[in-house]
């Protein structure tokens, strides 16, 4: 069977950056730590006045095209995932085609576009579709590109404020690929919840801490159906688990989970066991109070321990290395997560032919997805072409006056007026409004 997944990526921030611990942290009047150890962030990015999901979404395709030197006739596919989209009918994918055809001589006609709505998950599950459309032998020898591309914006003075961020990741999904190959490995953990949702609104209502422990109860879930398909699992055979990052403690609360679980009836459990004891079971409780209390005093041991915490600097703290400097970018933050991962890997000199990534997805509302994926020879010199590093250093760094004022901007119910803080270069703008109030752009050389 033909190897299909990630042939190439590209990741585009939003230009702006805000500082949590010099900038936000003063003006809300709380500790630092707070964000950088609380929480795990250090900055958000945000768009410039120039700048939206559209052009955040286009400009990294176009670069990803330009790299791997495509043409429109190469792509039979555009899915752009997103919860920020500004129209209930067009997709954001037809405007990313119309300005990717400003600036190559073909068009996109011929390929199917769309727009995927689950939450934070629904740039995997938009990979997932690219991945059957090409399994399926629809594809007619065409690649697909799959775009996550947010503004992750909160009502001032929501408690999800600290989280914010913006930004867009293009992938390639094609036959024999350069980074991953996806696989049919995959498990779900769903349900109908009311943790964080939008109905008909720009910023989320969301119940924080209740999101919490949804997350952690639909991972929880897809991991036990992923392991009904695989079978025995070991924490040896992930070397990066890159999970969804609204906010790096969050993945830190997700890990002991999900290593907790992972070593469940393996040698690793016995070897902890010689310091903390074997895992609570339920049957040895009278009730479930009981039980959960004891799992979360095994988990708080678990974590204490040597073993975990040299885990968790191999497998998890590199894939927060770009989350940290960005904020949540919802569709993308775990392909960010996964990006950070591989680059620190390469950075480092780890051997990852053939080896195993385990991503762990999720979206509010809820679904979590736990799947395998292969990286395949040649990754490194994939993953050397990200200059994220180099466009993070590049942000204009916002004072908290011009962080409001570029929270108004982004704001769909005002109409606020302000200067750019950075100059467009060889990138699509945003251009003002159609008559039937769509948006328009245009490339800026
Ligand atoms: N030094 C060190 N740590 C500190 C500190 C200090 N000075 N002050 C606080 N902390 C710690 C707290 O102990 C806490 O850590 P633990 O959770 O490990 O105990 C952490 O910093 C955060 O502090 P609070 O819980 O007091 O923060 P908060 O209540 O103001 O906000 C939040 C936390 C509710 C998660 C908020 O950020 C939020 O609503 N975020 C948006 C929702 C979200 O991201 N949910 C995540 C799951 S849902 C999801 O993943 C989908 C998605 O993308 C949105």
């Amino acid at each position: 069977m033909t190897a299909v997944g990630i042939d190439a990526m590209e990741i585009w921030t939003g230009k702006l950056k805000l500082d949590l611990a010099e900038t936000f942290a003063p003006a809300q009047g709380d500790d630092p730590g707070k964000y950088t150890k609380g929480l795990g962030l250090h900055a958000s990015s945000f768009p410039d006045v120039y700048e939206d999901i559209v052009t955040m979404a286009a400009n990294a395709a176009h670069r990803l095209m330009e790299r791997k030197g495509l043409e429109p006739a190469d792509i039979g596919r555009i899915d752009v995932a997103t919860e920020s989209s500004f129209d209930n009918s067009k997709p954001v994918s037809t405007y990313v085609a119309g300005c990717l055809e400003q600036v190559y001589d073909g068009d996109f006609h011929h390929a199917n576009k769309g727009e995927r709505k689950f939450a934070c998950i629904a740039g995997t599950q938009s990979l997932d579709d690219a991945y059957n459309w090409i399994r399926a032998g629809r594809n007619r020898g065409r690649a697909a590109i799959v775009i996550a591309t947010d503004t992750a914006l909160y009502a001032r003075d929501d408690p999800g404020e600290a989280t914010q961020g913006a930004g867009a990741v293009a992938m390639l999904v094609d036959e024999d690929p350069s980074l991953v190959e996806l696989s049919t490995e995959q498990g779900f953990g769903s349900a109908d919840e009311t943790d964080f949702l939008k109905p008909n609104q720009q910023f989320p209502s969301v119940d924080g801490k209740r999101s919490v422990n949804v997350y952690l109860a639909r991972m929880r879930e897809a991991l036990d159906d992923f392991a009904s398909q695989v079978g025995d699992i070991h924490p040896d055979d992930y070397p990066l688990i890159p999970f969804h990052t609204p906010f790096p403690g969050m993945v830190r609360k997700a890990a002991a989970l999900g290593y907790r679980h992972i070593i469940r009836g393996t040698d690793v459990e016995d070897l902890v066991a010689e310091e903390i004891g074997h895992q609570p079971m339920r049957e040895d409780f009278e009730s479930d109070d009981a039980f959960r209390d004891a799992i979360r005093e095994y988990t708080d041991a678990l974590t204490e321990t040597e073993r975990y915490q040299d885990w968790y600097a191999d497998t998890i703290d590199p894939t927060l290395e770009i989350s940290r400097e960005v904020g949540n970018w919802y569709t993308g933050s775990v392909h960010i997560a996964r990006a950070a991962g591989l680059k620190h890997a390469r950075e480092h000199g780890r051997e990852l032919d053939g080896k195993q990534l385990l991503v762990a997805s999720y979206g509010s509302g809820a679904q979590a997805e736990v799947h395998a994926e292969t990286v395949v020879p040649g990754w490194e010199e994939e993953i050397a072409q990200l200059n994220i590093d180099e466009q993070n250093r590049k942000r204009y760094n916002l004072s908290f006056e011009e962080y409001e004022q570029i929270h108004d901007v982004h704001n769909h119910d005002t109409n606020a007026d302000v200067e750019e803080f950075t100059a467009p270069d060889s990138e699509f703008v945003f251009d003002g409004w159609g008559r039937m109030g769509e948006r328009k752009y245009r490339y800026v050389e």
